[in-house]
């Protein structure tokens, strides 16, 4: 039984991004470039992931805690990353090894399993796409006398080459650990860019005379990679109509698709409603029967079964519950939670505060570090005051509560079940269960003066 590993060559800089973060955490969809692989790659390999990190290895390690990671403390090329990788996996008894750039970010689960399963009885393989414009891919050169080998683009050569076929190299490659024991050592940096080419490990296999082949894998946009902004622009829209047509497909509602940007790991139940410009991100989950208006952002959220999140509202690690309703122009921050049936409308702000069944925000209020029970109504204008300007309080206001208009909660402070606040108050003292509270200078109606 061969024991797999996948490696993911990911310790670049990226140069031709022109960015000071490393390009695998450039994102797509709000998703980095980085994480795309690892999805594609976990159904099969589950655990034996392995990440060459070397350009600002901290910060890739830091954007994935859990991944497991090989450092390549310079970047002397591909070649050298499976260099500096290959001892470790070999120390922990893998046979087979797929390796695959961490730029291809389209790459999937059903397109890895595939080129696994077509190179099961190769010493070497890797995969190969057709396109029109080889660009700066390496070359395949599939020569009568020599055999096969991968030439990058740089030093390619018609006059020793032969006429470009259109054939590249994917970046994407499977090969028997002790193969490559025996052929890595081998690897020169004698070439245009001075680095060591893991594309070099085709030729030397072919002179050992190891079974090599070159998976043919046509025009296949999940194989491409990203090098500059354009490419990242081009792949990002080409996964966007991806994921929305799966959706669609599934059976989501969505009305102007092409303007609905839902990341990969986004999960949106058949019989929910979508409307473009929207924008949905993260680890965002929208149950059937759910809406979200246009102009809406959404990241890191669990929408339930008939919300209804309207328009222009921004939401980010919010749970919005069933029948609940949010929007039109509602923030909800990290920590928002909706209980059944709440409201909460236009010009509101939640922040780690909890709204409990059936109560209503409705207008131009600030809940921050609050917990709020059932049936309350919170007026126009509620500021809970939470912030001292050193540290953070809670407010807590109880079931079947009403908060008048304008009113200032400064926290610590409780108001009690069925306890009445009046409108324009400062409440700096709890309010007991069922009591009126009203905390504002009595109005007085002087005469004029007349003049
Ligand atoms: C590479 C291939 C090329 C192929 C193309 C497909 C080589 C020499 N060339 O070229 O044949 O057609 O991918 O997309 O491999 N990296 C490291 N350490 C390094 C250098 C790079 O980990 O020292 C990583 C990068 O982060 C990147 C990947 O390897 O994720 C590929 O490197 P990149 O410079 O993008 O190679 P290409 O020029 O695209
Ligand atoms: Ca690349």
């Amino acid at each position: 039984m061969p024991k797999n590993a996948a490696l993911v060559l990911a310790a670049g800089k990226g140069t031709r991004m022109h960015s000071d973060r490393p390009k695998v955490l450039q994102t797509l969809l709000g998703t980095p470039m980085l994480a795309c692989v690892l999805q594609a790659l976990r159904p099969i390999f589950a655990d034996d992931i392995w990440v060459v990190a070397g350009h600002r290895a901290e910060l890739v390690r830091a954007a994935f805690p859990e991944a497991r990671f090989i450092v390549q403390e310079q970047q002397l090329g591909t070649g050298h990353a499976l260099q500096c990788a290959l001892p470790g996996l070999s120390a922990a008894g893998y046979t087979h090894l797929l390796v695959v750039n961490g730029d291809t970010p389209l790459l999937s689960a059903q397109v890895v399993s595939r080129f696994v399963a077509e190179s099961s009885d190769a010493d070497v393989t890797f995969a190969t796409i057709e396109l029109e414009d080889p660009g700066a891919y390496g070359r395949v050169v599939r020569d009568a006398t020599q055999g096969l080998s991968i030439v990058e683009a740089k030093d390619f050569d018609p006059a020793l080459h032969g006429p470009a076929s259109g054939e590249v190299n994917a970046g994407i490659y499977y090969c028997r650990l002790a193969v490559l024991e025996h052929l890595l050592p081998r690897l020169c940096n004698d070439n245009k860019s001075g680095e060591y080419y893991i594309t070099d490990i085709v030729a030397l296999a072919v002179a050992d005379g190891y079974k090599v082949a070159g998976v043919r894998c046509g025009h296949d946009v999940a194989l491409m990679g990203v090098n500059s902004p354009l490419e990242l622009a081009h792949m990002e829209e080409q996964l966007r109509a991806r994921i929305v047509n799966d959706l669609l497909a599934a059976g989501v509602i969505v009305h102007a698709p092409e303007l609905v940007r839902v990341g990969p790991m986004v999960q949106v139940e058949p019989g929910a409603e979508l409307t473009g410009p929207c924008e949905l991100y993260g680890h965002t989950c929208i149950a059937h029967g759910a809406s979200i208006a246009s102009h809406c952002v959404v990241r890191d959220c669990h929408i339930e079964t008939g919300a209804e999140v309207r328009s222009f509202s921004h939401l980010e690690g919010a749970q919005v519950g069933v029948g609940a309703l949010v929007g039109p122009f509602a923030r909800l921050r990290p920590g928002a939670i909706l209980e059944d049936n709440a409201h909460v409308g236009n010009f509101v702000e939640m922040k780690k505060a909890r709204l409990g069944k059936g109560s209503k925000a409705n207008h131009l209020t600030y809940l921050g570090d609050a917990d709020i029970g059932e049936g309350t109504n919170i007026g126009a204008g509620t500021i809970t005051c939470n912030y001292d300007g050193v540290h953070k309080y809670k407010t807590a206001i109880g079931n079947h509560a009403f908060i008048g208009s304008n009113t200032a909660l400064v926290a610590p402070v409780c108001v009690g079940d069925s306890a009445l606040v009046g409108a324009g108050s400062v409440i700096t003292k709890d309010v007991p269960e069922g009591t009126l509270g009203i905390a504002r200078s009595r109005q007085k109606n002087l005469p004029q003066k007349k003049v």
